[in-house]
Formats: C-alpha cells, sequence, structure tokens
C-alpha cells in the first residue's frame, strides 16, 4: 500500500475541525506569547495539568509587555507546582533576549526562534505553525507514536532523521494551524500508547498498524522510583518564613527553601521546636521523602552561611518560587 502523505494530513485536519479540543485556553485569541508559553508549559506536562498553570499565568501576564520586567523569581513563583522548574528559567532568559534584540516583539523566523533557550526544533515547528501560520513539521512523542505506527515501524528503530522527514511530508500547507494542533490531539486521545482507538481514527483506512495494536495492560509493576531523602529546618516566625535560594542539585534548583539541618543547628539556642512534619512527595520519576523540622523564632536573626536568604513576609510568599509540597505545609502554618 502506498501512502498518500497528502490526504492524510488533510484527514487530520478535517477531523481536528470536528473532533479536536477546541475548548483549550491557548486555542483561543492566538497570539505568539500564549503559544510560545503554552508549548514550553506542555513540553514536559499533561494538557489537563498545565491548563490552570496558563490561566494563572496569563491573568498575571496577559502579554509580552506584561512579562517584560518579570524577575527570575516572580516566574519561578507561577512554575510552582509545576516542575521541570529550567523551563521557567529559560522563559525568563528568552524573555531578556526579546527585550533587548527583538524590541520586546516575539520573533517571526524560524532561526530566530529556534535560538530563544527552551525551544528546540519541535517547540520551533509548533510556535511557526500556530502562531505565525507558517507550515513546518513537529516531532514529540505523541507525533513520533502515530508516524511509526502509520509506517508501521517500531518507533525504537527509526531514526530521527526519518521522523524529521516523514513529520515534514505530513504537515498541511492549507491549514498547518488545524493540522499541528490535530495531530496532536490525535496522538493524546486516539493514538494512544497503550489502547489505540482504531475504530474512530480517521487514518484507519491508511494506517498499517489499524485494529493491530495489541493492547496493553496497565503495568503497575514499572520501575520503582529512585527515593530522595531530603531534611530541612523550617524557621518561622510570627509574621515571617526564613528560606535560602537554593542553588545545588537538580532538583529545585533556584527554588526558595528552608536551610538544612546543619545550618539551623548553629542557632539552635534562638529556637523553639515546634513540630516534626513528615511527607511523602511524588514527581515524575522520583519519590521525595521530606522530613521538616518546624522551629519558631521570637524575631528574625542573621544566619551564618553563605547562602542567599531572606525572612520572607508570610502574605508575600506567593511572590517567591517554591517547591509545591512544601508551599502547602507554609500555607497551614
Ligand atoms: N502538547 C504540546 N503542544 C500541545 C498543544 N498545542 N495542544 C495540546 N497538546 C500539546
Amino acid at each position: 500500500m502506498k501512502q498518500d502523505f497528502k490526504n492524510i494530513s488533510t484527514q487530520v485536519v478535517h477531523w481536528y475541525l470536528v473532533d479536536g479540543r477546541h475548548d483549550l485556553p491557548w486555542r483561543h485569541k492566538v497570539t505568539p506569547y500564549r503559544i510560545w508559553i503554552s508549548e514550553i508549559m506542555l513540553q514536559q506536562t499533561q494538557v489537563q495539568t498545565v491548563i490552570p498553570y496558563f490561566n494563572a499565568f496569563i491573568k498575571k501576564y496577559p502579554t509580552l509587555a506584561t512579562l517584560s520586567p518579570a524577575s527570575e523569581d516572580e516566574i519561578l513563583a507561577m512554575w510552582s507546582g509545576l516542575g521541570f522548574y529550567r523551563r521557567a528559567r529559560n522563559i525568563f532568559a528568552a524573555k531578556e533576549i526579546i527585550k533587548k534584540e527583538y524590541e520586546n516583539k516575539f520573533p517571526k523566523h524560524l532561526e530566530q526562534i529556534i535560538r530563544l533557550p527552551g525551544i528546540g526544533k519541535s517547540t520551533a515547528g509548533a510556535l511557526m505553525s500556530l502562531a505565525f501560520l507558517e507550515p513546518q513539521p513537529i516531532l514529540d512523542g505523541n507525533v513520533k507514536r502515530v508516524i511509526s505506527r502509520l509506517i508501521k515501524k517500531d518507533i525504537a528503530v527509526l531514526k530521527e532523521k526519518e521522523l524529521w522527514e516523514l513529520s515534514k511530508k505530513l504537515v498541511n500547507q492549507e491549514d498547518c494551524f488545524s493540522y499541528t494542533q490535530g495531530i496532536m490531539d490525535l496522538g493524546a486521545t486516539v493514538c494512544t500508547q497503550a489502547n489505540p482507538s482504531c475504530q474512530t481514527c480517521p487514518l484507519n483506512k491508511s494506517c498499517k498498524s489499524a485494529f493491530k495494536v495489541k493492547a496493553q495492560v496497565k503495568n503497575n509493576t514499572a520501575k520503582t522510583k529512585k527515593i530522595i531523602t531530603m531534611n530541612f529546618s523550617l524557621v518561622l516566625t510570627a509574621h515571617s518564613f526564613l528560606l535560602a535560594k537554593n542553588e545545588e542539585g537538580s532538583i529545585w534548583n533556584h527554588l526558595w527553601v528552608p536551610f538544612k539541618d546543619s545550618v539551623i543547628a548553629l542557632h539552635a539556642s534562638k529556637l523553639k521546636l515546634l513540630k516534626r512534619e513528615h511527607i511523602r512527595h511524588e514527581l515524575t520519576h522520583r519519590s521525595l521523602d521530606l522530613s521538616i523540622n518546624i522551629y519558631l523564632a521570637t524575631k528574625e536573626f542573621k544566619v551564618t552561611t553563605d547562602q542567599k536568604y531572606e525572612w520572607i513576609k508570610k502574605d508575600r510568599i506567593k511572590d517567591y518560587g517554591t517547591p509545591q509540597p512544601l508551599t502547602k505545609l507554609m500555607s497551614q502554618l
């Protein structure tokens, strides 16, 4: 069976127009800025999780002009709980470049966009097709799966180059917006990893794997996640929390966290231990086992440390990037 990619692409467009997820917030009031923020959030996070974060971010920073003066900490604060915080730092770095090099207008050429921090070839392709309506291929996990099934080749043996070539052939020249959103929706809602719904798939006549993909039973014995143990001493006064900017390690880098026990132990005479909290927090690839000693200080004091730290007023904690389990804990104190 020779596959007609132009025809497949048209079918994706038609399917999107009828059955696509038209209610996703970034598909309305389309601007390069909104597409950029949504694509960065969607890089490592599921649509349903992204929606409230995207809406909150856009409420606070509706345009590039409003984001322009924001500090890295303010952007990190909007990311609290979304994880993969490097993305927030890349947004900060990219908007600084846009300010300095592009007069605060989102650049519109692929070669410029792809040089911005946090934007790889696929995100750049999505931005071109969705925001500037210039047809460019994308290749995320969903699209790779759709393509590999279409041609019935194992995704593990297909080379990136081959996948990009096929993705390029599929791009729709007449309606690249609907095609791009459509191929993503198809991968996420029909051509799913475990149980693809070939019955309802618009490509089932051209797909070489149609009705042949074995349904997978959910594998609950999947790799056990690595457990990481962390100890903190959270010091508070009646009005403030003592937090330090975390400059090391891969988790929570650049977020504000309590000091390690060893730092606070030097100031034990000024403190009263209120309680010990134990929190188990699940990340995508790891489990965190947090032990937190909570201390009360009668007044703020200077800490013996090289780390950057602040006594942060309780009502201002939301303006700082803090990790979700600790944000939650502090909101109860
Ligand atoms: N994943 C990445 N980009 C997306 C988009 N624009 N819509 C839905 N899921 C996505």
